[in-house]
């Protein structure tokens, strides 16, 4: 009897919590408090219509949380009861997203106009439920009112480059669910395949669907297996995940890629292009330049494909690409240059745009509105279409002054393709360097707009691009945690400034991750790095910061890992020399973070005074001139942060070394990444003087002399006498065609400068 008791006592399991510490994400908008608790158990039911959706979700939950069994019933006298209630509240018929939970002592009520808001009740209800089988569960009273800001809260999954299977789209829509994101961007068709059935063109799927090999390693390797790769979604799956996901109260929008990305079609259906193939399905990622041709059996072809899918997809919104569309192809092709003259047209960008118009015009007969990546504002913007801005917000603030629908997606702050953490620790990535943090920061309404063209932002989404990505656990863990940030920033609750409150929820989601099994990152709990200026400008000054705890960060500057013995960090490093520093944080007698490392190199311009005449990339300009003198060679794969870019301007830096002295060589790190579009400078010079005002040439190197030394460049200056030194790499300007990016302004990225 007494060991029975005790057993039910270590089942009973009290939540309690102070609003902060409520483990909610995305963070309600109003939490109010009250007094004592509901108890749930297996007597407790739920009151709701018999049919609803809804009340068997929760259901599920409860059993699958807590391994309570509950009643639905239409109506009840029972002391306990969870209720649904629907209310049409006057001035909320509009936003059907909002609800209310309540919770006091006999009832948990969630209030709301309409299922969806029931649904993000629930969400909020499960959030406060342990995972852990337990007979008893109190919950403290109190009351939310909540709604989102943001009507556009959107995940996209690339399943083209690696396919997923279709039990693992319905968890990923459930992840989705989890966070209250409503918005499932599908890219189902690329380059490397096309995955879902068209009944009319079953090459498509035949051939299209398969690939006989895949890249291995980072794209410049160029290395491939030659292991056949491939799968598709049939109609019938897609319309099982689009019911699930209509459940769940995601609307899915598929991305059918034109007129580039579309090797996997022309694969199938050569003829639709501009030199008639033969082709194979594309083994290496990045832009290939066979595109669709706009005659007009192609019109026909994709026309046919779009009614399949309009079929499918209930959304309003067709994804229909347009982003990375070389023109080469098409300023040779006959067709195309008799469509250009016969429409009038002044060149290929204005070909693209009365392609994406042509096809808008289809979709707008079929009640749906077309979405495509902001090159669909080259060449004039399509009536009706929405602009999803990718290459930054720039395309985003265009498009919304011209009033146009807008969702932001900008690389910065939404590709959970890039790394999280220091590559080091991380799986291979596309590149980038997006954390937590930095999504958190992110406002998907600029500056830039008058509150009138706001109103054209419909939300933001983050992009999983999967050329690195090959399994479901690898997707889980690039997108958590970072969607509960982005999910938060779209409820319209995240504050920058309290990013430590944020990260604490966070933690608190890792249990429930553990427990249900969901891989994800744990970069946040790496140790943190920030080199700034020293006043002196002799040597630089190394921060380390744990996002978790302010001591135990213990470091080395030998090169041996940091254990338990090892220094105490408590005020910035004063690095003068080349040295390495490991660091690692440590709780307990433990280690508790990865260790971190970063090298540092030394030479006479080491933390010296440094000017710059064109200002970097707002994006890529983290520590601004003084990156490229912190001691800090930028890391080869991680573009993010210490290197400074440039789109389409020219590196022009002087150094100022505060008095004259000998110089042999001047070092710089150039980098190239032609699928971001960033390249080799045309050239580099250096120049000399002593008064900072005559500048004499002293060297320079071409092109082909930077790609022979891959980007780290050493300019031989031979004893010469000079207290400034100016470094100029000139930018490549317009990327030629045949290269990814083409017709654009090229990217330069720059770092560290050694003089020595
Ligand atoms: C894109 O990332 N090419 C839209
Ligand atoms: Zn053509």
């Amino acid at each position: 009897m007494f060991k029975k008791l005790l057993f039910l006592l270590i089942l009973m399991i009290n939540v309690s919590f102070s609003q902060n510490q409520l483990p909610l994400i995305p963070q309600p908008k109003s939490i109010v408090l009250g007094k004592g608790s509901f108890v749930l158990t297996n007597k407790t039911v739920i009151q709701s219509d018999e049919d609803s959706f809804e009340a068997k979700y929760l259901q599920e939950i409860i059993k699958q949380q807590l391994g309570l069994d509950l009643k639905i019933v239409t109506s009840t006298k029972a002391h306990s009861r969870i209720i649904f209630a629907n209310k049409i509240i006057e001035e909320k018929k509009s936003f059907k997203e909002w609800y209310t939970l309540s919770i006091s002592k006999n009832d948990v009520i969630i209030t709301a106009t309409e299922d969806h808001g029931i649904f993000y009740g629930i969400q909020t209800l499960s959030q406060l439920l342990p995972i852990e089988k337990s007979s008893e569960v109190k919950l403290p009273c109190l009351t939310i009112i909540d709604e989102p800001n943001y009507s556009w809260r959107g995940m996209h999954l690339d399943c083209a480059r690696h396919f997923f299977p279709k039990e693992f789209i319905k968890k990923y829509i459930d992840y989705l669910a989890m966070y209250k994101m409503n918005t499932f961007h599908w890219h189902l068709t690329d380059d490397q395949g096309w995955r879902i059935e068209i009944k009319k063109y079953p090459k498509l799927t035949e051939v299209g669907a398969w690939r006989n090999g895949s890249m291995i390693g980072y794209y410049s390797d160029q290395k491939f297996d030659d292991k056949r790769y491939g799968g598709f979604y049939t109609q019938d799956d897609i319309k099982e995940i689009v019911t699930y996901a209509n459940q769940r109260h995601i609307t899915i929008v598929p991305e059918i890629e034109m007129p580039g990305h579309a090797m996997a079609a022309l694969a199938a259906y050569p003829e639709y292009s501009c030199t008639g193939g033969p082709f194979e399905v594309g083994k290496t990622w990045g832009v290939l330049d066979d595109v669709f041709c706009p005659k007009d059996e192609t019109f026909t072809f994709l026309q046919n494909i779009l009614t399949e899918v309009i079929d499918l997809f209930p959304s309003k919104y067709i994804h229909i690409g347009g982003d990375e569309s070389p023109k080469v192809r098409w300023k040779v092709c006959p067709n195309c240059q008799k469509r250009i003259k016969d429409e009038h047209l002044k060149d290929e960008h204005e070909l693209q745009s009365y392609f994406i118009q042509r096809i808008e015009k289809f979709v707008n007969t079929k009640g749906r509105k077309i979405i495509g990546w902001d090159e669909i504002l080259e060449g004039g913007l399509a009536p009706n279409a929405a602009v999803m801005s990718w290459r930054g917000t720039e395309g985003g603030i265009a498009a919304a002054k011209q009033n146009h629908f807008v969702v932001m997606s900008p690389g910065s702050h939404c590709y959970f393709d890039h790394y999280q953490g220091e590559p080091k620790n991380e799986p291979i990535a596309f590149g980038g360097y997006t954390t937590v943090e930095k999504v958190y920061s992110f406002n998907p309404t600029p500056k830039e707009l008058s509150k009138e063209e706001a109103n054209y932002i419909l939300g933001a989404q983050a992009n999983l691009w999967t050329e690195y990505i090959e399994t479901p656990s690898h997707v889980e863990y690039m997108i958590f945690p970072r969607m509960l940030a982005l999910s938060e920033v779209l409820w319209g609750t995240s504050k920058p400034e309290k990013y430590s409150d944020f990260q604490n929820r966070i933690i608190q989601h890792f249990d429930v991750f553990d427990k249900k099994g969901i891989n994800y990152s744990k970069s946040i709990f790496e140790i943190t790095t920030k080199a700034s200026q020293s006043i002196s400008h002799d040597g630089i000054l190394f921060e380390l910061k744990s996002a978790t705890n302010t001591n135990g960060i213990r470091y080395t500057s030998d090169g041996s890992n940091p254990n338990l013995s090892s220094k105490e960090y408590s005020n910035p490093l004063e690095i003068n020399k080349s040295q390495t520093i490991k660091a690692a944080l440590f709780e307990n007698g433990k280690q508790k973070s990865a260790t971190i490392e970063q090298k540092f190199y030394s030479s006479k311009a080491l933390g010296k005074k440094i000017t710059l005449v064109n200002q970097p990339h707002e994006n890529y300009s983290i520590g601004g001139a003084f990156t490229l003198v912190d001691g800090i060679i930028g890391n080869r794969s991680k573009f993010g942060r210490d290197w400074l870019g440039f789109s389409g301007k020219d590196l022009d830096a002087t150094i100022d070394l505060g008095k004259s002295e000998t110089i042999n060589k001047v070092v710089l790190c150039v980098l190239e990444s032609q699928g971001s579009w960033i390249y080799y400078p045309k050239e580099i010079s250096v120049l000399i003087s002593n008064d900072g005002q005559k500048f004499e040439n002293v060297t320079k190197l071409s092109l082909s002399e930077i790609q022979d030394v891959k980007g780290e460049v050493v300019l031989e200056v031979k004893g010469k006498i000079a207290r400034y030194i100016k470094i100029i790499a000139t930018n490549l300007g317009r990327i030629p065609d045949g290269n990814p990016g083409a017709g654009s302004e090229a990217w330069l990225f720059v770092d560290e400068i050694g003089i020595e």
